[in-house]
């Protein structure tokens, strides 16, 4: 995984169809994705239950770019050499998820992934002062995590402060939850890479029609890079 700040568009296979994840995540992959973006949810940290490491490995061979895995669980620590031994690229855990983040993330570099720190609409940038060099993403949450298909949480100061911190260190920038053609400008102007879409990408489209996934990517990364498709 090399870094670069171009835009990056990320489906989150929340939005997929769950009787089929080999085929959607390589229907988003042949349709342009730059990463897979899978959230895990344990019922506790958010009020929702989705993927376990075993799910996780399953969705690995299918995987042909980058695995970014987001962690809505507490405690993070003890799952930490599952999701690395499931094949995760990016492992994302929550600044408030636990009161040793900075741990956390030293963990995940050890067990060989690129580390991510999450915060939520709540939390301010500040949080993340001291990980600025523990860390190879920021997730911006624009919605209260746990769920698909939520409006947008304007986060576009957060994103900017957070912009300036980072400097020159290789630190990615990602939001998440609420992306669409509307909403990318706004965060990609404010300084983030990667953006996560759930439902703006799968919306109207199957594995059977992917070329609406194309349509759907293409429309975010050009509203994003500030053209229209
Ligand atoms: C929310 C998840 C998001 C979500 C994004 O808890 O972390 O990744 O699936 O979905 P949309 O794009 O539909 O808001
Ligand atoms: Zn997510």
């Amino acid at each position: 995984m090399s870094f670069d700040r171009s835009i990056k568009i990320a489906p989150s296979i929340l939005s997929a169809d769950f009787a089929n994840f080999g085929q959607e995540i390589q229907a988003i992959e042949a349709q342009g994705a730059d990463w897979v973006h899978i959230d895990v949810m344990d019922g506790h940290f958010v009020p929702n239950l989705t993927f376990g490491p075993m799910a996780v490995k399953a969705f690995r061979p299918h995987v042909k770019t980058v695995m970014d895995v987001h962690l809505m669980i507490a405690p993070v620590d003890p799952y930490i050499d599952a999701y690395a031994d499931a094949g995760a690229d990016v492992l994302t855990a929550h600044v408030e998820a636990g009161p040793h983040i900075h741990r956390t993330l030293q963990a995940i570099r050890a067990a060989g992934m690129k580390a991510g720190v999450a915060l939520n609409p709540g939390t301010p940038a500040e949080a993340v002062a001291h990980l600025l060099d523990l860390t190879d993403l920021i997730c911006v949450m624009t919605v209260n995590p746990g769920f698909g298909g939520q409006k947008f949480i304007d986060m576009t100061s957060k994103i900017r402060s957070l912009r300036s911190m980072i400097g020159d260190r290789p630190v990615h920038i990602e939001i998440d939850g609420g992306v669409d053609p509307k909403t990318a400008p706004l965060v990609a102007e404010a300084g983030a890479d990667v953006l996560v879409a759930g439902s703006a990408v799968f919306k109207g489209g199957s594995v059977d029609t992917p070329e609406v996934y194309g349509e759907n990517i293409r429309n975010i990364r050009a509203a994003a890079s500030g053209v229209w498709a």
